[in-house]
């Protein structure tokens, strides 16, 4: 029995053992299990595990570094040599798009990122440090389905006082991001009976197929100025919605009063599930007033979703869920079928992030840059792209440039990205009705000011491309 590799010899063979370590490895390798730059361990360290002498390894390694399948670096030992096999070389994206890294972009304009190069590392690290330190016992058991109690109670009061969220620690369930929350509504709402769900439209394309793999069948509902069209909603067969209502995704437009109210009125009406993904809400930057969470309306009929990804991170994944009371348990069962809880001492470190005022210092400075960036954006187009208007709020990390009638929003993303900057049209967001205005949706938020500056007169270069073709 081998620790350091997967890889039996058998001593009552007439193979030698050299030869036999030789085509494991190699088989290892073509497998694909050793990957290439994979480390091998020292001669000394397998020949003891393999309870063989070091020279066999010795020779067998030679053997391999002959034929190309193993490289001896200077200090770093014998790796895996980079044979590039051919699945290697076309990785994509989850999304079945080119991966970034493949991409040549001077801008990636591109939506769902945070700057996480403001982590604020040094203060993460002294919460997750005295919560180590404090933790129980009991805190390194299993944990709870519905989170550490810490959290949810941290939560309850931070999001009553940021948001006018109405919820209790025992209402409130922790999740790895909104992302899983969604997952566990879905199972929730099939096991309520709900064969569909209305999303808006446009709106997020990688929730809509996360729905549709789950087993709902998702029913697009127009957005136009004043946020989703309750009219069209109430027409539909769903009694369950997903919205995005103080910063439309991916329009930017706010819910207005009267669409928050027949909103409510139409959930009470059907009996229905109000999903409020409130997925950026802690970045407003209009002197008008932020809109409450909708949830604050009806508790009875809101889940109310939020997560860390725009604040903090998206790797922490942490993100939670405030559901009406009876709905608690449903979402407990759906949970117990998935997985056993979140890591209590990362909610342990966000508990502590939050009460003892990290949070709230580190959104400040990220507001200021956040800020800052759109400000610069807002300017650049204004000089550069006079016919170009920024709608929706401003808010979040993203915003939407609606294009002048004259330009087709194809032939711009074509020519954005020759002249550099990989930036989506309203179109990709689009499910089954044309979005309300055509534009561009600007990842904004991961850019310096003068990146923001260099990208729309790289988008201004490319208008005139399209205008000399
Ligand atoms: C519309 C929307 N909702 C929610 C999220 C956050 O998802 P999660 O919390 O799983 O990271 C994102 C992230 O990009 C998003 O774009």
């Amino acid at each position: 029995m081998a620790w350091q590799l997967q890889l039996n010899l058998d001593r009552q063979s007439t193979t030698p053992l050299i030869e036999q370590l030789r085509s494991g490895i190699k088989s290892m390798i073509e497998a694909g299990a050793l990957r290439p730059g994979a480390p091998l361990p020292s001669s000394r360290l397998l020949a003891a595990d393999l309870r063989i002498a070091r020279s066999v390894v010795v020779e067998a390694y030679q053997q391999l570094t002959a034929e190309g399948y193993l490289i001896s670096v200077d200090r770093s030992g014998t790796r895996v040599a980079n044979l590039a096999p051919a699945q290697d070389r076309a990785v994509t994206g989850a999304s079945g798009e080119p991966a970034l890294s493949t991409v040549s972009a001077r801008w990636d304009l591109r939506t769902g990122l945070a700057d996480v190069s403001g982590f604020p590392r040094a203060e993460w690290l002294t919460c997750l440090r005295r919560v180590l330190q404090t933790a129980t016992p009991e805190h390194l058991e299993y944990p709870a389905l519905a989170g550490a109690a810490e959290l949810r109670s941290e939560l309850t009061s931070y999001l009553g006082r940021v948001r006018a969220v109405r919820t209790t620690a025992d209402t409130l369930m922790t999740t790895a991001g909104f992302a899983q929350g969604l997952a566990l509504l879905s199972n929730m709402l099939l096991d309520l009976g709900h064969a569909t769900v209305a999303v808006e439209d446009p709106g997020h394309p990688g929730q809509r197929r996360f729905l549709e793999d789950i087993g709902l069948r998702p029913v697009p509902v127009p957005v136009d100025d004043e946020g989703i069209d309750v009219q069209a909603l109430a027409a539909s067969e769903a009694r369950a919605v997903l919205v995005t209502p103080v910063h439309q995704f991916p329009t930017g437009v706010v819910l207005s009063e009267s669409r928050r109210a027949a909103l409510v009125t139409w959930a009470r009406k059907v009996d229905g599930i109000i999903v409020e993904d409130d997925y950026d809400a802690e970045f407003w930057f209009d002197d008008a007033e932020r809109p409450p969470a909708v949830q604050g309306l009806a508790p009875e009929r809101v889940v109310y979703g939020g997560s860390a990804s725009k604040t903090l991170a998206p790797g922490l994944r942490i993100g939670w869920l405030a559901a009406p009371a009876h709905l608690t348990p449903v979402l407990e069962r759906a949970r117990a079928r998935q997985d056993l809880g979140s890591s209590t001492i990362d909610q342990l470190g966000y508990a502590d992030f939050i009460a003892t005022g990290r949070l709230e210092r580190h959104l400040r400075q990220m507001r200021r840059r956040y800020r800052e960036r759109l400000e610069a954006f807002t300017a650049a187009v204004a000089n550069l792209l006079p016919d170009f208007r920024l709608i929706g709020s401003p808010a979040g990390l993203h915003t939407f440039l609606a294009i002048p009638p004259y330009l087709g929003e194809r032939a711009l993303v074509d020519a954005a990205a020759r002249r550099g900057v990989v930036v989506r049209g309203a179109d990709h967001f689009a499910f089954h009705h044309r979005p309300p205005t055509p534009g561009l949706v600007v990842g904004d938020a991961v850019h310096s000011r003068d990146s923001l500056v260099g990208a729309a007169s790289a988008l201004a270069a490319a208008v005139r491309m399209i205008r000399t073709d």
